[in-house]
């Protein structure tokens, strides 16, 4: 009997970028009721949980991922009220809400900052993370701030430096400090108790420095032009051995309710990133996987992601799969229209948690932002090097009419030209469009449990192709995805049986009868149902 899975291991997540998704009150930014009034949307697409990315009351600098009050809803996005509601309806209708916490920094708004930047003495100064200057003056260490620059900022008044990952206005809290902490798992708890069903937690894998800030080593494969950041590892400001058992008190909150899951937002490298299903179970039940995001689109090197992220799991730990965020370059943009849909084809029947990006189930492209329009403070400081996100966050394309029918004025960030074809209302009604792709594979992988919860196998292909079987019990499924333009045949071995084609990305081929060989055209990929043995 197969062990009965949670709901966040058969489900698929949609993440919901709210200032982009839908506005209601006319502001040109989006929000709960937004979200509320697109839900019947999200169950026609057939998804199970919606992960909104933070709608705290925060000043905005980086656009709620600094909170200044992480037990409310910032007046932008609604009230505690349509909170409520959109909650309860997300219930009601057998779906799941998955928050955003951000425990590695708050704002500089924060009342517990204001508090321990007021003096050395103040009960919350070891809330966060200060330092004496450098003996020869300036920053105590070379650390460096994701956004550019030092990530210390000098503060007159106390005569200390303060360390923020991120922004100025977002300092790092003290996880070292007992207090902090139980403050943070209360903040847990707040949402818990109201019912959602777990969180998304940003950069759990920064929440703890090293306790003698050492310098960061040099990064030996650093090329001037590249992303500053990483012109240092960062071996002393993230993945810090401590931050295990931190994680597991989070998790040990969750556990004391019921059915509530806890996703870490984690960028490292595979051997890293699967210490963050903890010892036994005792860490993130889905620590996110971004290998789709980072890799060369090349069949050879997913099939060897695949294997070895499935052979690095531990015995306990549910894979899942990530192709697109509010961080990252558009899906679309990066691997190109016509092998987004192998990739959607991918994610879609890959064994793991699928997380799909809003928009990207259109094929909504990186918007280009005029410089006067732009939002992001990440290319405020570090312009022009594409490293902007503001391209990936642009307005739900939702119709038509003016402004997509995201909102009746113009939007805080500009509508992708393309909105007149590439919209909701035109690609549900378009049995070839993308959207019909997407509603065609969620479907096939919520009828069929060989693709939610089956067992993996990699299976022998030319260099462009990448093949696979999923099976449960005697259901068995062959998928066949070519990364290539050009056409390719495929002889697999007869002695799977004959097959019939359930879905194409091309939409044009299901029922068709196959055996032992297949054709496949460019950029096309196919499920195959594996009749069972005569
Ligand atoms: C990761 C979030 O996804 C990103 O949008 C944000 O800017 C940083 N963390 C800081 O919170």
């Amino acid at each position: 009997m197969a062990h009965k899975r949670a709901w966040w291991e058969r489900g698929i997540i949609y993440q919901i970028y709210p200032r982009s998704f839908k506005d209601s009150d006319g502001n040109g930014i989006g929000d709960l009721r937004g979200i509320y009034e697109k839900l019947d949307y999200l169950q026609w697409l057939g998804v199970d949980a919606v992960w909104i990315s933070p709608v705290y009351p925060s000043p905005m600098k980086d656009f709620g991922y600094d909170v200044s009050n992480y037990t409310d809803i910032d007046p932008i996005f609604g009230t505690m009220a349509d909170f409520h509601a959109l909650e309860d309806e997300i219930h009601r209708r057998s779906l799941k809400l998955i928050m955003d916490f951000v425990p590695n920094h708050t704002s500089d708004q924060h009342p517990w900052f204001i508090e321990s930047r007021s003096s050395r003495d103040n009960p919350k100064r070891d809330w966060y993370i200060w330092c004496d200057p450098a003996p020869e003056g300036g920053p105590p260490n070379n650390w460096l701030s994701n956004f550019g620059g030092s990530a210390w900022t000098f503060d007159e008044r106390t005569g200390q430096y303060y360390y923020h990952s991120f922004l100025p206005e977002q300092p790092d809290v003290n996880w070292r400090n007992p207090d902090l902490m139980h403050a943070m798992f209360d903040v847990l708890r707040f949402w818990l108790d109201r019912g959602v069903d777990g969180f998304r937690v940003d950069v759990i894998y920064h929440i703890v420095k090293d306790e003698h800030f050492r310098d960061n080593p040099p990064n030996p494969d650093y090329q001037p032009g590249e992303n500053p950041y990483h012109e240092f590892l960062s071996t002393y400001t993230a993945d810090r051995p401590e931050v295990h058992d931190i994680i597991a008190g989070m998790r040990e909150v969750l556990d004391a309710y019921r059915d509530r899951v806890l996703i870490g937002e984690i960028y490292l490298p595979l051997e890293r990133l699967v210490a963050y299903y903890g010892a036994s179970g005792r860490g993130t039940h889905l620590p996110f996987n971004f290998q789709l995001i980072q890799l060369p689109w090349h069949a050879q090197v997913i099939r060897e992601a695949i294997d070895n992220y499935e052979a690095a799991l531990p015995e306990y730990g549910w894979p899942n799969w990530v192709l697109g965020n509010h961080d990252k370059p558009r899906l679309a943009s990066r691997v190109g229209p016509a092998q987004a849909r192998i990739a959607a084809m991918l994610l879609l029947t890959l064994r793991g948690t699928p997380t799909l990006y809003y928009g990207d189930e259109i094929g909504m492209h990186n918007v280009p932002i005029p410089p006067e329009k732009v939002q992001d403070p990440f290319e405020k400081n570090v312009p022009g090097m594409g490293l902007g996100r503001d391209p990936a966050r642009t307005p739900m394309q939702w119709d038509a009419t003016e402004h997509a029918g995201f909102s009746q004025v113009e939007p805080w960030l500009p509508v992708g030209k393309d909105y007149r074809t590439v919209n909701v209302e035109v690609e549900r009604n378009d049995p070839h469009s993308m959207l019909t792709l997407y509603h065609e594979l969620i479907a096939l992988r919520r009828r069929e449990p060989a693709l939610a919860v089956g067992s993996y196998s990699s299976v022998p292909a030319p260099h462009e192709l990448l093949a696979y079987r999923r099976q449960h019990g005697n259901r068995q499924l062959m998928i066949v995805l070519n990364f290539g333009h050009n056409p390719h045949g495929f002889e697999y071995s007869s002695s799977l049986g004959r097959g019939t084609i359930v879905l194409s990305t091309h939409l044009d081929r299901q029922g068709e009868a196959v055996h032992g060989r297949l054709s496949l055209r460019g950029d096309e990929g196919v499920v195959i149902q594996i009749n069972a043995p005569q």
